[in-house]
């Protein structure tokens, strides 16, 4: 492979969307942010330079980084933030990825603004095992946010509330349907082409869409009016294809899907839509965003649309079982040159409950979680992890964890919870930096369960230096007897982040292969921000290419 040299200048740029004009945080002007590309086994450097007053990191989120932990990203695992003024070099090899991941800011809600996709091409002699499309497109769902959602966040902690919703979902940034700004601020009008995303693609051609969702809070669905979609990868890993109308992506999920053009120019508009699936209590963004699939002709869009409009069948905001259904369709390849990896003997087995609960109330204050005494929290079998004051690699690495993390997190839930029946009275959740360590190579089988304490809700998981391989998946009590039966252990999908269903769970096995300090959390950032997050500490192995080296000399500091 080669090395390719990014600069990510880390800036204000002001954009106006919605009619509202805000100085946002970007990688070098650009929103959504420039696109990183390499192939596999690429040397990729990135000198991210800050020029904000905001503490900075980024991750590049679904790189496997191989004993190159330092430079994965989340504040206060892996790194000390970039400071005002400072810069801190990104130094990683792409090993064993092909296909579409995302890097984005890793601290809290900046990722709002600061995303853009990462584009993995196959070694140089390497082809797709798939036709090759005419063209490759990204396609990158995000949240715009009238308020600077730093505030929002900031805030919501604060109270303990569930913090403000976005205000629009966004396709590369655009939120879709038009706005009238000119009369009383914001106005839906008719479809016009301003702020909107448009792709114009060529009849009887296929597209590759290298689908992102980069939004901070929401699960979304995908369509596109009158098209069928071929899955043929996710998070970087090739999948058996299959055809669908309709998709789901969480956030932190990155999803290839082939679109097939019609053999002849068709006198129509077709409208692509996203819009949440949502489990939840309280508030959520309940807008869709439109995006337009347009056939080249020689005429250009004009101002407003004549051409007949067709627009998509979304599954409804809470269709739990299409999306079980849906994920239960992405199937590794599983073949000679793609093999399924998957641990067949388990050294060791987890089993973490996920979701909601409460932390009191500061005495004599009036807080606005679930009740006035107390906060909204989140936690992974009871436990809100808590952010340290020194990035844990760091103190791990140098032999100073007094104070900064233990090695003691439960590998089981407190209390026997019964998922399905009533949920507790206590819903106080414990704090702490607490972490679970695996020695070298050691293969782990974890089952992430639902709590539905405050209400069933899924919660899309992510480890981060690490694939996965879902194994099992379903409802109500995850019963340790009988559910293993049901593993697929020969061609599961292997991915960085899975939903574990509202009101179900999930069954996930890894190698633990790779050394270092490895973030697992809910990519929903509002539940991040409450705890349900976790770090696992690997151990080095024997051999110097299983070891973690000493972090680069510009490592910030705390
Ligand atoms: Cu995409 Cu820990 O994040």
């Amino acid at each position: 492979g080669i090395t390719r040299h990014y600069t990510f200048n880390i800036m204000y740029q002001n954009v106006t969307r919605l009619c509202h004009t805000r100085s946002i945080i970007s990688v070098n002007g650009r929103f959504p942010g420039p696109r990183l590309v390499a192939r596999e086994g690429d040397r990729v450097v990135v000198k991210v330079v800050n020029h904000v007053s905001n503490n900075v990191t980024i991750h590049w989120h679904g790189v496997r980084q191989l004993t190159s932990g330092w430079a994965d990203g989340p504040a206060y695992v892996t790194q000390c933030p970039i400071q005002t003024g400072q810069s801190y070099t990104y130094n990683f090899t792409i090993t064993g990825q092909r296909g579409t991941l995302l890097w984005h800011a890793h601290i809290s809600w900046l990722r709002s603004t600061l995303y853009g996709p990462i584009i993995i091409f196959p070694k140089r002699n390497e082809s797709y095992p798939f036709r090759k499309p005419h063209k490759e497109i990204p396609i990158l769902f995000g949240e715009w946010f009238n308020v600077d959602p730093e505030t929002i966040i900031n805030q919501a902690l604060q109270t303990g509330a569930g913090p403000n919703v976005s205000d629009a979902y966004t396709i590369n940034g655009f939120p879709g349907p038009l706005y009238n700004c000119s009369s009383q601020g914001e106005k839906p009008v008719n479809l016009i082409v301003r702020d909107i995303y448009k792709l114009k693609v060529k009849p009887g051609k296929t597209y590759l869409l290298r689908l992102i969702n980069a939004a901070l809070n929401d699960e979304l669905f995908f369509s596109i009016a009158n098209h069928t979609l071929t899955v043929v990868e996710a998070d970087a890993v090739y999948v058996k294809p299959f055809n669908t109308d309709k998709l789901l992506i969480t956030p932190g999920q990155t999803t290839n899907v082939l679109l097939k053009t019609k053999p002849y120019f068709p006198n129509a508009t077709f409208l692509m839509e996203a819009r949440p699936y949502f489990t939840g209590r309280g508030t959520f963004d309940n807008s869709t965003t439109a995006g337009i699939l347009r056939y080249k002709r020689s005429s250009n869009l004009s101002s407003s649309e004549k051409l007949p409009l067709f627009k998509p069948t979304l599954p409804a905001i809470n269709a739990t079982n299409f999306v079980a259904n849906f994920t239960r369709k992405f199937r590794s390849l599983a073949s000679a040159k793609y093999p399924a990896n998957v641990p067949l003997k388990v050294d060791k087995k987890f089993f973490f409950a996920v979701g909601l609960g409460t932390n009191p109330c500061p005495k004599n204050t009036t807080c606005q979680g679930p009740t006035n005494t107390t906060k909204f929290a989140a936690s992974v079998n009871n436990v809100s992890f808590a952010l340290p004051s020194i990035a844990i690699l760091q103190s791990y690495f140098f032999g100073q964890n007094n104070g900064v993390y233990t090695a003691d997190f439960p590998i089981n839930p407190p209390i026997p919870f019964n998922y399905t029946g009533t949920p507790p009275n206590n819903t106080n959740v414990s704090n702490g930096t607490r972490t679970v360590v695996l020695p070298f190579n050691t293969s782990v089988e974890l089952v992430l369960q639902d709590t539905s304490i405050l209400g069933a809700e899924s919660h899309p998981l992510h480890l981060h230096g690490y694939n996965f391989f879902v194994v099992g998946l379903g409802f109500g009590n995850y019963d340790p007897n009988n559910d293993p039966k049901k593993f697929n252990l020969v061609d599961p999908m292997e991915r960085n982040t899975a939903g574990v269903p509202a009101g179900g769970w999930i069954a996930i096995r890894f190698f633990a292969d790779n050394p270092g300090v490895w973030l697992m959390h809910c990519h929903l950032d509002v539940h991040t921000s409450w705890g349900l997050r976790m770090a696992w500490i690997v151990l080095d192995g024997p051999q110097p290419n299983q070891k973690l080296p000493p972090p680069p000399s510009d490592l910030p500091q705390c």
